[in-house]
């Protein structure tokens, strides 16, 4: 391997039920089937995408977790999962990762927290991906500012540029005060369903507002990706031949050839 650093991908949008989740791991698998080095860290307390890689909120991820290396209590290093997908490792979240908020709150340079920590793992990989959770606050600017730039997941249903403008406000902030790097990756449609008038006016009102920031692939909807979590697994574990398999791992060579 060369001595290039991972690329930080945070997926973000502070709307719940968009799709951030499922692309998380799915690309994060899609990426290591490539043969990529991929790094998931959950930096969601609802820790879904810890579940979705099939672990269960046990021992092993309550004594050691992002929350621990957030408030400084653990290297980023002793909490690293191996996932069934040997390129792939996770960082897990659980619901104390909620304190972490609150007690980061009083810390110097609280909003750095997780870029200090990446940047002792980077090396070792080609991809880090993040998973937000469902807001804008301190775990989603930590997110923001280690990042080198953000995937938005747009759901094709009805209000799905509402709220969007307070992400892109948020992302300026960023951009001006902790992290001048930061770039948007990509827009991404999820759950999109051709047969419906409703998603393809979403899709073309979403290319019309970013352009060629959508993604060309649109992530079909597809209930194999909605059982594969149940299962502990990524759509590529759980049904390889799947659309939604195949639309990840499209997304995912997007994301490579994108560099
Ligand atoms: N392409 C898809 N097809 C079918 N169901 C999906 C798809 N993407 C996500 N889902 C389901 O929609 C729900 C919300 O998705 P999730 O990824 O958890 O969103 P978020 O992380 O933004 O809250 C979950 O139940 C998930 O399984
Ligand atoms: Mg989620």
């Amino acid at each position: 391997m060369s001595d290039s650093v991972g690329q930080v991908i945070a997926i973000s949008n502070q709307k719940g039920g968009v799709g951030k989740t499922t692309t998380a791991v799915n690309l994060a698998a899609s990426l290591a089937v490539a043969e990529q080095k991929t790094l998931l860290i959950d930096m969601d307390p609802q820790a879904n995408a810890t579940q979705g890689c099939g672990f269960q909120n046990g021992n092993e991820v309550e004594g050691g977790n992002v929350y621990h290396t957030l408030i400084g209590q653990k290297e980023p290093k002793e909490v690293i999962l191996q996932t069934k997908i040997s390129y792939l490792s996770l960082i897990p979240s659980h619901i104390n990762l909620t304190g972490a908020e609150v007690e980061m709150v009083n810390m110097i340079a609280r909003e750095q927290k997780l870029d200090g920590l990446l940047n002792q793992v980077k090396k070792d990989y080609s991809y880090i991906i993040l998973d937000c959770p469902p807001s804008l606050g301190l775990l989603t600017i930590n997110a923001l500012t280690a990042a080198d730039s953000v995937l938005i997941p747009i759901q094709c249903e009805y209000y799905a540029l509402e709220g969007l403008g307070k992400l892109l406000n948020t992302v300026r902030q960023i951009q001006r005060h902790l992290n001048p790097k930061l770039q948007i990756a990509g827009v991404l449609l999820t759950m999109f369903d051709g047969r419906l008038n409703l998603s393809r006016q979403v899709a073309s009102e979403v290319k019309s507002y970013f352009g060629n920031k959508v993604y060309k692939t649109s992530i079909s909807r597809n209930v194999r990706l909605a059982e594969a979590p149940s299962h502990g697994q990524p759509i590529v574990l759980y049904d390889i031949l799947s659309q939604g398999s195949q639309d990840y791992m499209s997304l995912a060579g997007e994301v490579i050839n994108n560099g």
